[in-house]
Order: C-alpha cells, then structure tokens, then sequence
C-alpha cells in the first residue's frame, strides 16, 4: 500500500497545491522566456509548436510526474527507487530523479541570476528612472547592470538566501499563504498591462506576430526551432526534473489529478500569452528587435513604464510580482534535493537548504561572471549562464519527461496508475492519457531530438 502522507508535511487542500503547482509552473520561463524565445525563432509558429507540445506532451506527463510523486511520497530519487522496487523493475529508475537533481541545480543557479536583475529592476523602477526613458536609455540600463559583476552578485545572494528561507521552514508552510494572493494579483497586473499594450503599442502587429504563423520563418532552422519550443514547454510548465513530482509527494490521495493538472497548465499557458501580448506591442511600437534575446523584457518594459501614467507605480509593482513568481519556482527548484538530503543523509531540514543552497549559489556566481568578466569563455559559441539555460530545457527536462512517461506507461503496472489516478477501470480519460503517455508523448520527444541533430532528414534522404 502507498503511504497516505509524506514525511515532509502536506498541502492543507486542493487549492493550496494549485497555487504551488501553479506558483512552481508561473514564472521567469513565462514572462521572461517565453517571449524572449518565440522572438528569437520568429513568432507564431514557434508559438503554435509550443502550444502542441503543452497539450499533448506536457500535460500527459504532468500527471504522471504528480501520480508517481503521489504514490511514492518521498524525494524523485527514494520516490523512484520505491515504485521501481514496488512494480518489480530495477532501482536503477533512480537515475532519473538523480538527473533532476542536476537539473535543477543548474537552473536554479542561472535562474536565481536573472531573478536578481527582476530584484534590481524593482529598486530602479521604484526610485523613477525609468520616467521618459527611450530605447536606447532602457538598453544602456540593461547593459550597466550585466556588465556590473558586483551589483549581479548582491541580487544573486539575496534572491538564493529568500529562496533558502522558505524552503528551509519546509515549503508547505513557508508557501502556501505567499502564493494565495500573489498569483491572481500578478495576474490582474499582468492583464492592465495587455490594456496598455493595447491602448499604446502596436497590437495588430503583435497579434499577427504570435498567432499567425509564418512557418517560411522557421524553414532554415526548423529542427532547432522545435526543440526550443519544447524546451520551453517543459522549462515553463516545471516538469522532467521533479519539481512537480515533489508538490504531487504533498498532494492528498483524494485530489483529482487530471483536473489540477489541465488547471495548472491551463493557467501557465495563459501567462505566458498574455506576457507575449504586453510586450510585443511595445516593441513593434517602438521599432525595437524581438529577437533580441534574454535581455528583451528588461529592454522593452521599462520604456512602457518610463511612457504611461502612474509608470513608477506599476513598474515597481510589477517588477516586484516577478520577482514574487520567480521566488515561488525557485523554492520548487531547491526542494527536490533538499528533501533528498532530509530523507538520506538524515538533515535537519534547515541545514539540509543551507547546504544545497551555497552549493547553487556557488555555481550561480560562475553563470553572473559568464555575462561579464568571463564572457570570452564559450562552449558551443554559449556563454555559462547561455549553456545551462539551453542544456537543462532543450536536453534535460525533455530527458526525464521521456524517462517519467516510459516509467509510467510502460514500467508500472495498469492497475498501479489507474489507482493512484482514481479513476474507473476503463474510464476514457484514462485511455486517452495511456495513449499519449504511453506512445505519442515520448516518440514526439524523441523525434524531436533526432529532427534537431539533423537525423531524421538523412533518414527521410534514405528513403
Ligand atoms: N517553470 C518555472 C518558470 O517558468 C521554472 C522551473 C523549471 C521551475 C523547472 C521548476 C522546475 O519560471
């Protein structure tokens, strides 16, 4: 029998795990990302592969990421290890929660960087500079701050030492009261925002730009295109690394999981366009360049606030809601491993956090350095900060979804899963999430992969 609670403590309802999966779910991949990525590969068709991936890759694995946390109600490494030994399959699935691990390290070590230039940006916008800014002033901004290594590293820290506080309270307790009133307060924001961007940028162009897509964009790098935007799907949805499973560890037996998770995503997903939607019109309306990369949104939003009425307010009031999504990802990014180091080496869970979070703090100096100092050092023509934010979403992430839907559509047994997701035998719910877990999400992952190391068109030239 699965225990019925986890050693961790658990979510006092339904609603206090939404808004932790939803908290975990919305952040910077949505706001910051998401746009910064579709401009880079053109647009809507980049937008519309992401939103198939969403649909039939990432909420088929979103519920078994919760169902096997649920059944197994430890960290992803003891929760694998548990359920491979309980469903009569070698230990070695741990390997997977091991892979998450790392993968979350390596985010939240970048993530916790750009977190810091949120927190910046909320002192700048508070103190008025960005009042009439223009496009160059806003970039010269932008290129202060990453060229200044110091002004970096104390954002840095005091981003890794919030994180570390709320986690080290033990996240159910530490999360849920925050997380109530922040999401629908980002939200209202985020849509006055759409309203501005409607009323002042341009946002016909902006809509033609997402939504109709213009695949002759994506022609000379198509491959590419569609492995960053499942990349994206995976990065901005939380999933293939354990974040999600760990909040399912929480969640109560009786919880419908189907439900909670096409909430969740539907609410991401909603975000993210809405984000797509308050930017794109400023920067169409101010002949500014969508591709430009991760510094896109610290570029374009100031000069929306340097223009509108009441600017300060709402730039400081939005800047500091980011920084209220980006803290609730990162706690779900440092928990995996720090109930790991709870459960297995037998930590008090304050220093188990302390522990884990000096060591991404460590790291998160070399990805801050990579954007000045160390900014000749390159792998594959990426700086540090660049590699681990393509290495994890475009490599790892997809990785463990592959791994997390094999496990649970090939590996556990039927009447494990239908159990746990309770459900009546041959409910069509459940055979539609058997299909999709069980062949189309992880072939669509890997043809993926083989699409964006050239394979599959030597293959389709084979024939
Ligand atoms: N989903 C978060 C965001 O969009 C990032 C994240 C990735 C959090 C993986 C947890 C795990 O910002």
């Amino acid at each position: 029998m699965s225990s019925t609670t986890s050693i961790h403590g658990m979510w006092s309802s339904r609603l206090a795990f939404i808004l932790a999966a939803t908290g975990s779910a919305v952040g910077l991949g949505n706001i910051w990302r998401f746009p910064y990525t579709a401009g880079e590969f053109g647009g809507g068709a980049f937008v519309l592969v992401y939103l198939l991936c969403v649909a039939a890759i990432g909420i088929p694995i979103m519920m078994a990421e919760i169902m096997l946390g649920r059944r197994g109600r430890q960290s992803p490494i003891n929760t694998m290890c548990t359920l491979a030994k309980r469903e009569g399959a070698t230990p070695a699935w741990q390997l997977l929660g091991w892979v998450g691990i790392l993968a979350g390290f390596l985010i939240l070590s970048f993530y916790s960087v750009i977190a810091g230039w949120t927190l910046a940006y909320v002192v700048q916008a508070g103190s008025g500079d960005f009042s009439g800014i223009n496009a160059d002033a806003s970039a010269a901004f932008f290129g202060d701050l990453v060229g200044d290594p110091a002004r970096l590293l104390t954002w840095h820290t005091l981003f890794m030492i919030m994180t570390v506080l709320v986690v080290a309270r033990g996240v159910a307790s530490g999360l849920e009261k925050a997380v109530q009133f922040l999401m629908p307060a980002l939200f209202l924001l985020l849509l006055i925002m759409v309203i501005y961007a409607w009323q002042a940028g341009d946002f016909g162009a902006a809509w033609v730009y997402m939504f109709q897509p213009d695949f002759a964009k994506l022609e000379a790098h198509a491959g590419e295109a569609m492995l960053s935007a499942m990349g994206q799907a995976f990065f901005s949805l939380s999933l293939g690394m354990g974040a999600i499973m760990i909040y399912g560890s929480y969640l109560s037996s009786q919880a419908s999981i189907g439900r909670n998770v096409v909430i969740i995503a539907g609410m991401d997903t909603l975000v993210a366009l809405l984000a797509g939607m308050a930017i794109f019109p400023i920067v169409f309306a101010n002949g500014l360049e969508p591709g430009s990369g991760p510094g896109l949104i610290f570029q374009t939003l100031p000069i929306a606030f340097g223009q509108m009425p009441g600017g300060s307010l709402f730039g400081t009031l939005f800047f500091v809601l980011l920084v209220f999504a980006a803290w609730t990802s990162g706690i779900s990014l440092l928990e995996p491993m720090v109930a790991w180091l709870v459960e297995s080496r037998e930590f008090g869970r304050p220093l188990a956090a302390i522990l884990a979070g000096i060591a991404v703090w460590l790291l998160g100096i070399a990805c801050l350095l990579s954007l000045n100092l160390w900014s000749e050092f390159t792998v594959w023509g990426m700086g540090i900060l660049d590699l681990f934010d393509y290495i994890t979403a475009n490599v790892l992430l997809p990785l463990g979804g592959v791994a997390i839907a094999l496990f649970a559509g090939w590996v556990m047994h039927r009447q494990s899963s239908e159990q746990e997701f309770n459900l009546k035998p041959g409910s069509p719910f459940y055979l539609l999430w058997r299909l999709l877990i069980r062949y189309l999400a992880p072939i669509s992952v890997i043809l993926v992969f083989l699409d964006a190391v050239g394979f599959l068109d030597i293959i389709i030239e084979w024939i």
